[in-house]
Formats: structure tokens, C-alpha cells, sequence
């Protein structure tokens, strides 16, 4: 969880400036989902405070993903009930996927929310507030064939001023069996990828050094004039033939300055091609690091949760990775204790960690979600101490990974863009190499958005620690 926060100035002369405060839960698409609900807040005259006692309106843009993050949203809620205590006339609104998942029960459910917006509904936020400021509750959960906030330019909330997301697609087609996104934010569609470049561009021009653009399943970004991607076979000839794919959009990006780095995520073994390998290896400003979600070692599980590929395809891609980008730092998404995953299964997917040692995992106990496909059809039939250990003993061997890999870098030296100074020591900066491995040292005169040269001297299990050199 992290607080957004950002003065905007914009009063109307003899208006009383409504404040809000905005806190984010979950995945960077939610945390670029927030600069734009921001963005169309400013365009209203409101503005941002990072005190929710001083607010007159409070946002949650949240998360649905597993059952642990919306409890910590619920309680979040509670805190909330004393300033509505305080202040009766303080507006609470819920947007994102838990809105889109309980629609009106979190109405009834949480009686102090007013507001409930799903995810392609921002633009209508102001208006929920005015009829909420009339005495009513508001609800806007539609989801969308079109909507992709592609003419609005997010008011960047992030502080360093140097790196920033662009979201190029929105929604999910994948329908993975154990996940809540197809269903929260609906089905997948493109965003103009003229519109990305300009914001990639005026970023570029605003001091930016580094873009990440975000997708659900980046490569699977299809631009032919709009529409839903499932609607593409149905396109006109012309505009088949001038689709924009994933690859030719990270070329466009790519070449709006050889200074800017270029991030994407996320990318997935299903269809992630050879030809975006071939266009990073061409650009050295799209960075050397791929988040590839694995899910699970085993192809039997793999299979039911849908992902699309198997045990042998996942290598593939990872084997292809490794001969057209040698040395590409890699991360990956595991689940344990997916419904009906046997004990050989499980170590299946310690065997595949151990086959392609990722730099960085981002690792989750499965977490049934009501409405998806495994709710409905699959049994969750792993104990909760069975799902526990496992995630300890894949925890415990990644771990093991992630400093194995720590170790071999020292003695290196490479270009890291700086993003600030150190959280533990204002004499030290800290930055981030190409494989997206993050490094501390002593700042010298650099700042923010220099591209510096730093030798590895040591370093954790997380971090690397080191000192610059001309
Ligand atoms: N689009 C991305 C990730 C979306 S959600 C992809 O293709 O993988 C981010 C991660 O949360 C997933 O990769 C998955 O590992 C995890 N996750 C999603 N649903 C989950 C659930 N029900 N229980 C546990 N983890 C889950
Ligand atoms: Fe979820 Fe699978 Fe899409 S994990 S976001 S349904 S790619």
C-alpha cells in the first residue's frame, strides 16, 4: 500500500477548493490508474491532499486479486468511520476491482461508502460526487468496449521524476481459471499507440528517463482503430494490414530518444514472440529484463488454470530469451497450492526455478476468488498448511536464487539510471541497471535522471551495493 499524493494548484476565484485523498492498492496498473482518476479530479477543480483528516472526499482505488488484499482494504474502510463520524458531509468512494467485483454489496455492505466506480467508469466520478453531495449514493461499475483514457494525460503522482507507467492495453481476454481480472476489468482493448508515443514523448520532454508500459498480457497490445482485440478477425482489410503489434509499438517508443529506457509488463509465454525479443536486442534502451509469470512448473496444473502453455513451451520462451538477449535479467509469478496440485506437482515447480533461477518472484498462496472459473468448477482442495509450507519452501529456494544471482554481479560495473537518494541514508542515491537489479552508493555530485557507471562491490539478497566510476 502506498499513499498517492500531489499539490495541484488550480482555484476557481470565490469557489471553496474541494480536497481528496487518494490511497492505492495492489498492481502499477491500479497506481497508473490513479494519475488518471487524479488528472480528471484536476481537470475539475479539485485538489489533492495527502491528509485524510483535511479531505472532503476519499478515494480507494482498490484490488481484488486475492482475498488478503481486499481484507486489508476492509479494515482500511473502518478508519475511515470516525472522520465520517467527525464530518458527515465527507465523501468515501471505493473505485477499481473491488467495486467492479461487489457492485452494490459494498454499498450495503459498508454503509459508510457513497461512491462505487469500477475501473472504466472514471470519467463519471465528478458527477457521482455532485449527486452524492445530493444526498444520494452513487454507482458506476459499467464496463467498457472502448475506454481506454487515451486523451488523458495522467497527473504523475509518483515522486522521483524519472521513471513513470503508461497503461497500452486495458482488460483481460485470458480468462486464466484461478483469476478475477477478466471479470473486473473486462474485456481486453488496445490504446492508440500515437497517443502512447506523444505521452512517452512530453514525459521525455518533462525530464522522464524511464517509461514502463503496462498490460495485462503486453503482448498480446493489438492497435487496428479501436475495438475490442477479439473483434480483430472481423476488421476491414486496411486496417488489418496497418495494425500496430506489441513489437512495432515498443520500436516506436523506443525511438523517442535513445536516453529514454523502455520497460513493459506483463509478458506472457502464451504470446510473447520472438520478434519483441528481436526488437529489444535492436534498441539497448528497452531495458534487459522480462517479467514472465510461470504460475506453476507443472503442465497438468497449468492446464487447468488455462494459462495457455505448458512446462515445454515456458522453457522455450525462457531459452529463447537467453540466446537472443544473453544475460536479460528475468522475473517471474508463482502460485502455491492451486486447486487440486499434488505434492509431485509442487516440485515441479521448485524443478523449474531451479532450471531458470529468476532474479526477482513475486510468490502468492492460491486464494479462491468468488465468480472466476476454478471457484465455479475446480475444488480448492490443498490444506491451508499445505499451501502455506510450499510457498515457504519456493520462497526459500527463490531467495536462494536472488543472491546467487546478487553474487555473481559483483565485481561489475554497469550504467544505473539514478532514481534518488537511498532510503537509508541521504549521503547515498540509489538507481537501477538495465536488468532492473537495484543499486546503493554514495552520491558524489549526481542526481536524479543521471545515467551514472557503478561498480559492484557487494551486496544483499535484495539489493547491491556499490560506488561510481568514470
Ligand atoms: N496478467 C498477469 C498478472 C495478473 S495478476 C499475468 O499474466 O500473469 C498478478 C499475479 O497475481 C498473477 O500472475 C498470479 O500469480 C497472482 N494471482 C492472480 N490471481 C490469484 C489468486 N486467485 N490467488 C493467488 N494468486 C493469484
Ligand atoms: Fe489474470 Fe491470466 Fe489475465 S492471470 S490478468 S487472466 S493473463
Amino acid at each position: 500500500m502506498q499513499v498517492l499524493e500531489k499539490e495541484i494548484l488550480i482555484k476557481e476565484p470565490g469557489k471553496a477548493v474541494k480536497k481528496f485523498f487518494l490511497e492505492t492498492y495492489g498492481c502499477q496498473m491500479n497506481f497508473s490508474d490513479s494519475e488518471i482518476v487524479a488528472s480528471i479530479l484536476k481537470k475539475e477543480g479539485y485538489e489533492t491532499t495527502s491528509e485524510e483528516s483535511k479531505a472532503d472526499i476519499i478515494l480507494m482505488n482498490t484490488c481484488a486479486i486475492r482475498d488478503n488484499v481486499e481484507q486489508k482494504t476492509r479494515q482500511r474502510l473502518t478508519e475511515f468511520r470516525s472522520l465520517k463520524k467527525e464530518n458527515p458531509s465527507l465523501v468515501i468512494g471505493v473505485l477499481g476491482c473491488m467495486a467492479e467485483r461487489l457492485k452494490t454489496k459494498l454499498l450495503e455492505e459498508e454503509n459508510l461508502v457513497d461512491i462505487v466506480v469500477g475501473p472504466d467508469a472514471y470519467r463519471s466520478i465528478p458527477s457521482l460526487i455532485e449527486e452524492v453531495e445530493g444526498g444520494q449514493k452513487a454507482i458506476n461499475v459499467l464496463l467498457s468496449r472502448e475506454e481506454t483514457y487515451a486523451d488523458i494525460n495522467p497527473v504523475r503522482l509518483s515522486e522521483n521524476g524519472v521513471s513513470a507507467f503508461i497503461s497500452i492495453t486495458r482488460g483481460c481476454d485470458n480468462m486464466c481459471t484461478f483469476c478475477v481480472v477478466p471479470f473486473t476489468r473486462g474485456r481486453e482493448r488496445s490504446r492508440d499507440p500515437l497517443t502512447i508515443v506523444k505521452e512517452a514523448q512530453g514525459l521525455f520532454d518533462n525530464g522522464y528517463r524511464e517509461v514502463t508500459l503496462l498490460g495485462q498480457n503486453v503482448d498480446s497490445y493489438l492497435w487496428y482503430g479501436g475495438g475490442l482485440k477479439k473483434d480483430f478477425d472481423k476488421a476491414g482489410e486496411e486496417q488489418k494490414s496497418n495494425a500496430v503489434s506489441f513489437a512495432k509499438l515498443l520500436e516506436m517508443v523506443a525511438n523517442v530518444s535513445p536516453l529514454l529506457r523502455v520497460r513493459f509488463s506483463t509478458s506472457n509465454p502464451q504470446d510473447m514472440t520472438d520478434e519483441v525479443l528481436h526488437t529489444m536486442q535492436r534498441h539497448e534502451n528497452i531495458c534487459r529484463y522480462i517479467h514472465l509469470p510461470m504460475q506453476s512448473g507443472s503442465s497438468r496444473v497449468l492446464k487447468q488454470m488455462n494459462r495457455g502453455y505448458d512446462r515445454e513451451r515456458y522453457l522455450d520462451r525462457i531459452n529463447a530469451i537467453r540466446s537472443i538477449i544473453p544475460g536479460c535479467g528475468l522475473s517471474t509469478d508463482i502460485i502455491s497450492g492451486f486447486c487440486t496440485e499434488t505434492e509431485e506437482e509442487h516440485k515441479e515447480t521448485l524443478s523449474l526455478m531451479d532450471e531458470v533461477r529468476f532474479d526477482y518472484a513475486y510468490m502468492f498462496k492460491y486464494s479462491e476468488r468468488p465468480g472466476t472459473l476454478a471457484a465455479k468448477k475446480l475444488t480448492d482442495d490443498v490444506t491451508e498448511e499445505d499451501k502455506k509450507r510450499r510457498l515457504q519452501e519456493i520462497v526459500d529456494l527463490h531467495r536462494k536464487h536472488a543472491h546467487e544471482s546478487n553474487l555473481k554481479n559483483i565485481g561489475n560495473v554497469y550504467e544505473v539510471l539514478v532514481e534518488g537518494t537511498s532510503k537509508k541514508s541521504t549521503e547515498d542515491l540509489y538507481g537501477r541497471t538495465t536488468y532492473n537489479k537495484v543499486i546503493v552508493f554514495p552520491k558524489e555530485h549526481y542526481k536524479a535522471g543521471d545515467y551514472v557507471n557503478v561498480k559492484v562491490n557487494s551486496c544483499t539478497s535484495g539489493t547491491l551495493i556499490g560506488q561510481i566510476v568514470k
